[in-house]
């Protein structure tokens, strides 16, 4: 299992990657505009909060395959263990299959449907990311997507992994864990609640009472 956070927060990623034992950082384009800095500067920021054994993940803004690709081999260049994404559309298949023949690991990037992830996968993409939050959003159905997708990888396409995104509750998290996806990425504010646990901390606050009721001090 791989947890990512989706954020170009380098506070967010400092306090999160202290608590949970995350495999890396994604990116998309609306997520390095919000934290202002440019690719060149963001990604070894990241990289030295992170160490060098986890995988960042950038995306590419071009549209047509071999500008996709150019850009793609630039990204590749400005960090040791980065995974390029590629948006799942007809021409972002053939720069996946271009930049797979040249051993660069790819993401296929913004799947609204399970053929559409089959199609990256198959086109040699390493992870494919299902959009759970927006297809919700516009009335489909982000989990049975994501249900319906591992079970093609798992039939076609063994060495693909999902890794879920757009996310906005824990319950998303959860479901796409328990469809079987191996990898999920979760903005800070979803993986804060995830970590908050209010009826524990009053467990917990219980027992330090109890205690110090008896013994007058905390420790054992
Ligand atoms: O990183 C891509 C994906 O996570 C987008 O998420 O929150 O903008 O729907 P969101």
């Amino acid at each position: 299992m791989e947890i990512y956070l989706d954020t170009a927060d380098l506070d967010a990623i400092e306090e999160l990657s202290e608590i949970l034992p995350i495999a890396g950082v994604t990116t998309n384009p609306s997520i390095v505009a919000t934290g202002k800095h440019p690719l060149n500067v963001l990604l070894p920021k990241i990289r030295r909060i992170i160490g060098p054994s986890c995988t960042i993940f950038a995306q590419v803004l071009a549209r047509e395959p071999e500008s996709m690709i150019d850009e793609a081999l630039y990204l590749n260049d400005l960090d040791p263990k980065l995974v390029v994404k590629i948006p799942a559309i007809a021409s972002g298949f053939a720069a996946i299959m271009a930049l797979s023949a040249r051993s660069v690991r790819t993401l296929g990037t913004a799947i609204y449907s399970p053929m559409q992830g089959l199609f990256a996968a198959h086109a040699g993409a390493c992870y494919v990311a299902p959009y759970v939050n927006r297809l919700d959003a516009t009335g489909g159905d982000g989990i049975k997507m994501v249900q319906s997708l591992q079970k093609l990888l798992d039939l076609h396409e063994p060495s693909c992994s999902i890794l879920a995104a757009s996310f906005r509750t824990p319950s998303q998290v959860l479901d796409c864990l328990l469809a079987g996806a191996r990898a999920v990425t979760i903005p800070p504010d979803v993986a804060r609640q995830m970590l908050a646990s209010p009826a524990v901390d009053v467990a917990i606050e219980r027992f330090e009472k109890d205690w110090l009721k008896v013994f007058g001090n905390l420790s054992a």
